[in-house]
Formats: structure tokens, sequence, C-alpha cells
């Protein structure tokens, strides 16, 4: 089941391929080096990935860098280890460094890729289902610091993506259920990202979502290449986030306030994000943006995928101080997607009374 879709970054005049398969694991060292021609790498790999596939990824000890799992983990000085090891092993501008593991992974790893030596070969091999559907795409890297969440880092492509579908087979259930939920903020902004081809993705999770929770691979594997191509129409056309690429933040600014008053402890990124879709759902039914028709629908097709499973005490009002210190807020203003239609989102400044009144 070979698939290979090209990403073409405009800004950049750079195209890298998204290889899709379901080949043997044992296949994947050597495919990578045979591709790159590579002589000299590290892979930046998960504890979690390398317990269960290091035998079948055959990297010898001294090519490997393991990183403990957990956000906590992208920090500077992980970061550091990450370099030190590059030059201790003498990598210079032909060597790569390869991330094996979900988004913590390929964040470091590629941040790490984009400064050493002012940028070498970046290499991702998603292995959760939201490393595959989001962040191995777009070229986002970077280190989160005391102050918050990817604060140091910077846009730098990879030169390939290698998603193999039967590292998902292990994924835990809290983790695939973590990357549902940014496969189901694609179905709410799927208009907007302006792609080639109307994909019906709203429908198709709501027909199919027994199938894509039992992870059949047929249904995933379409859900992960429409996720993949309607990224791809969006940071193709704004690899830097000046406009069109801040829809991909829908549920994002209070899922990630919910992430940080939690210490990043208590939710996953993307169950943290669906409650933060459950959140502006409401907020835009309350501002009249979105009619009660279809308010429901999202709700039901939120609930079909099970998320919302934990009870947490903040307010409304201690997430909305929160946000208010998000990178992206601005002079007191916070500045949020909400959806207009089925598929359809715009930018817009969150009126603060309105979602005080909004608790969740
Ligand atoms: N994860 C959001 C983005 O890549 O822009």
């Amino acid at each position: 089941m070979p698939n290979k879709i090209e990403v073409e970054i405009e800004e950049r005049k750079k195209t890298y391929p998204i290889y899709m398969d379901t080949d043997s694991i044992e296949d994947l060292k050597s495919r990578i080096i045979n591709d790159f021609n590579l002589k000299k790498y590290l892979v930046v790999i998960s504890e979690k990935v390398y317990k269960l596939y290091g035998k079948k990824l055959n990297f010898k000890s001294d090519e490997i860098f393991i990183l403990k799992d957990g956000e906590i983990q992208k920090n500077f000085k992980n970061y550091q280890r990450i370099i030190q090891c590059c030059e201790k092993k003498g990598l210079n501008r032909k060597s790569a460094l390869i991330a094996v593991g979900g988004g913590v992974v390929g964040d470091i790893t590629g941040f790490a890729a984009s400064t050493y030596m002012r940028g070498i070969t970046f290499i991702q091999v998603p292995t959760t289902l939201l490393a595959c559907v989001d962040s191995s795409v777009g070229g986002k890297v970077a280190i989160d610091t005391d102050f918050g969440k990817n604060l140091v880092g910077a846009f730098y492509q990879p030169s390939a993506v290698y998603i193999n579908l039967n590292f998902l087979n292990t994924l835990d259930e809290i983790q695939f259920k973590s990357g549902l939920a940014e496969v189901v903020k694609y179905a709410f902004i799927e208009k907007s990202c302006e792609a080639r081809f109307d994909f019906g993705l709203f429908d198709f999770l709501s027909v199919h979502c027994a199938k894509i929770l039992d992870r059949d691979l047929r249904f995933l594997e379409k859900v992960i290449k429409v996720c993949i191509e309607l990224k791809i129409a969006v940071v193709t056309k704004d690899e830097k986030e000046s406009g069109l690429r801040k829809i991909l933040n829908f549920g994002h600014t209070y899922g990630h306030a919910l992430e940080k008053l939690t210490n990043y402890k208590m939710f996953t990124h993307g169950e943290a994000v669906a409650y933060g879709l459950h959140f502006i759902f409401n907020y835009a039914h309350k501002t009249k943006l979105i009619d009660a028709n279809y308010k429901e629908l999202a709700t039901v097709l939120l609930h079909k995928f099970g998320f919302y499973d934990k009870t947490f005490k903040f307010s409304t009002q201690k997430l909305i101080q929160t946000m208010l210190k998000d990178k992206k807020a601005e002079d007191n203003i916070i500045k949020v997607i909400v959806p207009i239609m089925k598929g359809y989102v715009k930018e817009s400044d969150l009126d603060i009374d309105v979602a005080l009144l909004n608790n969740v």
C-alpha cells in the first residue's frame, strides 16, 4: 500500500515527500539511509517506541538518543544533550537527524536539526496518530521554556516524512484519542483549508466512527491521508502562520491554557484540544456565530469519539487569564478561531464577557 504525497512550500520553493505504508518496520532503516545516501546520522527515538520497536528498527546503540516520554522532556537540557551527541558523533552538514516518535520527539529533534551547523537534514518518522496528522507535517519545531510551550523554535521543514501505519497498532488508547481530537478538528475546518478537493471529512467521521475507533487500517489510512492533504493545503500557502495557518489552532487557545494550568500532566494535547473545541462551539452558539443545529451536529460528533471523560475544577475566568498570557494574545485581546458554518472557521477577538458566561 505505498503512498506518496508531495509537499511544496511556496515561500521556500522546497518540496518534500510524505510516504505512507504498512511495509515492514525492519526495512525502514535501510530505506532512509539509501534514500538520503546517509553516512552519519543520529536517531532521536521515544523511549516507549524504543522498547517496542528497538530490535526491529535495528539502529546501533551509538546511533540513537533515547528520549523519555512526555511534554516535559521537550526542554533546553535535552536539546543541549542532543546537540552534544551530534558533536561527539562528528555529524556534519551532510548528516541527518532522524526523529522516531510522537510530537515531542519530532519537535525537539527538528529544532536541533534546524540549529546544528545552521541546519542539517531532518527526517520524521511519526509513530503516533497526532504526529502523523499534525506535528510531523508543516515544519513547526520547538522546545518549551519555563514560561510556556514552544516558546523557542523555528519553522524548519523536514526533508521527508515516513509514516508506517503499523506503529499505530501498539499506540495506547490515550495517545490514540489524543490524535483523534486533531482529526476531528480537521473536520470542523475542512472547507476553510481551501484544499483542491472536498473530502467530506465531517460526514466520513460521523459514518465510520466505530471503524476508526477500532483502528481499522483501511479507514485510518484514509483519515490520515485526508488530514495530511488538508494540512498541506494550509501550510503550503502560509508556512509562517501570518494568516491562513492560524485556522489550524482551532480549539487550541483554550486547550493550551488547560494544558498549562495542569502542568501538562492531566491532559494529553488532544484531550485538551477536545475541551477547547467544546468551549468554542458553546461560545460561537452564544454569540450567534452558528445556529443550534450546527452546534448540535458538532457536539454529537465530539461525543461519538468519546472525548470529555475528565472533570476539572478551573473556572473559565482562570482559563481566560491563562489565555491572556498566551504568546498569541496581544494587548489584552485573545484571538480565537471560531466556527461559522459546517467546515468553515474564521479568526475573531474573543468576547471575554460572553466567554465568562460559558463555563464548561
Ligand atoms: N499544529 C498547528 C500547526 O502546525 O500550525
